[in-house]
C-alpha cells in the first residue's frame, strides 16, 4: 500500500459534499490537493479550514480547465462533480432539462478521458469518476441522471482498454455510491422529493435505505484506490455501501458480496 503523503490529488468538484469530504480524507493523509469548482464562496471557505489547499474557480466541462488539472503531473485526478439531477416525473421533462447529466457528468468524464488517453496523462495516473447507484436499478425521477452515471461505468471500463492497448499505464476506476447521503447537495435536495414521489415520510424513507454510506464512507474507498489500484480482474466499476465495495461482477449479478477495505 503506497502512503500518500507524497502525492499530488486533483478533486474536481470538491469545494462541497462528498467531493469535499474526498478533498479532506487526502488532505488527511498528508496529500497535496487541487480542488476545482466554479463557485468562489465555498472554495474560499475550504482555504480558511485547510490552508494548503490549492483552488481552480473553473468549470470541469470546460476543455481548458484540464491544462490546468493536468499541469502538474498529478497522481490521482478524481471526478466528484456532478449536476443536481432533475427530481421530476418523466412526463414533466423537456430534453435540455432531461439531459442535464450527459451534458455535465458525462461530458466532464468524457473530456478528461480524452485529456488523459491523447496527451497522454502520465504513466501511474490514477482516474476515477464519481457515479451513483441509480446506475443499477434507476432513478424514475431523475431523468438521464441514472443512464449518465451508468455511461461514467462504460467510459471507465472503455479508458482502461484503451489505455492497456496503449500501454499507457493509466488507472481507471468508477465508483458508485449505493444510496442517497444526507449533507450532500445531491442527497438533500433529492431525498424530500423521493419521500414525496413514494408517499412516505421523509424518515421512513431514510430509514428504508439499507446498507447507507456516508461521504465519509465513500472517501474512504477513494483514498483506498489510491493507496493501492485495485487488480485488473476486479475490473475497473466499483460500487460502495455501508458493507464495503462490491465489484461491477458482483453488482451485475444482483447479488453484491461487500469487501471492506
Ligand atoms: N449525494 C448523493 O446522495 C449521491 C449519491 C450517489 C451519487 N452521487 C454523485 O456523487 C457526486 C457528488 O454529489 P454531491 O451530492 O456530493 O454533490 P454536491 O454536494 O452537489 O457538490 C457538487 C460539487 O461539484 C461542483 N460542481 C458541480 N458542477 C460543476 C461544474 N460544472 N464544474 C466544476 N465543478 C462543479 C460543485 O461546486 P460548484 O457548484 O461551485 O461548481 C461542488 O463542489 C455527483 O456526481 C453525484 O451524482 C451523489
Amino acid at each position: 500500500m503506497q502512503p500518500l503523503n507524497s502525492k499530488k490529488a486533483v478533486v474536481i468538484g470538491g469545494s462541497r459534499g462528498t467531493g469535499r469530504a474526498i478533498v479532506e480524507a487526502f488532505l488527511q493523509e498528508g496529500a497535496d490537493v487541487l480542488v476545482v469548482a466554479r463557485k468562489p464562496d465555498s472554495l474560499a471557505e475550504l482555504v480558511r479550514k485547510w490552508p494548503s489547499v490549492r483552488t481552480l474557480q473553473a468549470d470541469m466541462t470546460d476543455t481548458s480547465t484540464l491544462e490546468t488539472v493536468f499541469q502538474d503531473a498529478p497522481d490521482v485526478v478524481v471526478l466528484a462533480g456532478g449536476a443536481m439531477p432533475p427530481s421530476q416525473s418523466i412526463v414533466d421533462l423537456d430534453w435540455e432539462t432531461f439531459s442535464t447529466n450527459w451534458n455535465t457528468d458525462v461530458k466532464a468524464s468524457y473530456l478528461l478521458t480524452q485529456y488523459a488517453l491523447t496527451r497522454p496523462a502520465k504513466a501511474g495516473t490514477l482516474i476515477l469518476f464519481l457515479s451513483s447507484g441509480a446506475a443499477i436499478g434507476g432513478s424514475p425521477i431523475s431523468g438521464g441522471y441514472a443512464g449518465s452515471k451508468r455511461m461514467q461505468m462504460f467510459l471507465a471500463n472503455y479508458a482502461q482498454l484503451a489505455s492497456n492497448r496503449g500501454g499507457l499505464g493509466l488507472r481507471f476506476l468508477t465508483l458508485a455510491p449505493f444510496r442517497l447521503m444526507k449533507n450532500t447537495g445531491v442527497g438533500d435536495v433529492v431525498v424530500p422529493k423521493y419521500a414525496a414521489f413514494t408517499g412516505v415520510l421523509e424518515e421512513d424513507f431514510v430509514a428504508g435505505m439499507t446498507q447507507a454510506q456516508t461521504k465519509e464512507d465513500v472517501a474512504d474507498a477513494v483514498v483506498a484506490f489510491a493507496r493501492q489500484w485495485p487488480t485488473p480482474v476486479e475490473g475497473n466499476v466499483f460500487v460502495v455501501s455501508s458493507d464495503g465495495i462490491a465489484t461491477e461482477s458482483d453488482m451485475v449479478k444482483g447479488a453484491p458480496f461487500w469487501t471492506k477495505r
